[in-house]
């Protein structure tokens, strides 16, 4: 079992997004691998793929607050301010991991991001989802800022059929 799992009950309804946060529990995984393998902690491979995280979850945050202004979702203010301070912890700690770092440190910070990723989708991703869900002139929007997560890592290629 993967040490953060994704499940039906996370959808938002909108396939796009859901691509994304998938992705995004990839990523967090693959640092959790990191820790698993080995004796020591790779500081340099995990801080780069810490950059990458920082990189995704940016690219991913500006595309959710795009499809909620589509939406003329009213809590779109509040919660671009949660996207702007995970965002800015997740920059943090990719600092942090290059200057030292101990195993018991990097499992409790991914510890907190599963479980802040895990809440703001199920709590605060899920609040929106009335607004956006199963609606294609949203799901375009979200499109048209750019490809899934997934395909631009190269994971798999994206069926977006379902939004058309
Ligand atoms: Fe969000």
């Amino acid at each position: 079992m993967a040490f953060f799992e994704w499940h039906d009950g996370m959808s938002v309804g909108a396939p796009l997004i859901d691509s994304d946060h998938r992705a995004l529990i990839a990523i967090i995984n693959e640092l959790h691998d990191m820790l698993e393998v080995g004796q020591a902690v790779d500081r340099t491979a995990m801080a780069n793929h810490f950059k990458e995280l920082v990189k995704y979850t940016q690219y991913h945050f500006s595309r959710e607050e795009s499809m909620l202004r589509a939406a003329g979702y009213a809590q779109l203010n509040n919660h671009a301010k949660s996207h702007g301070s995970f965002t800015q912890f997740v920059y943090d700690m990719r600092n942090r991991l290059t200057r030292s770092i101990e195993r018991r440190t990097a499992e409790e910070v991914l510890e907190y991001l599963k479980r802040w990723l895990n809440h703001h989708i199920l709590v605060e991703d899920a609040a929106y989802k009335p607004f956006i869900s199963q609606n294609p002139s949203i799901e375009r929007a979200g499109i048209k800022f750019g490809p899934g997560l997934a395909e631009v890592r190269g994971d798999e290629p994206m069926g977006l059929a379902a939004a058309e």
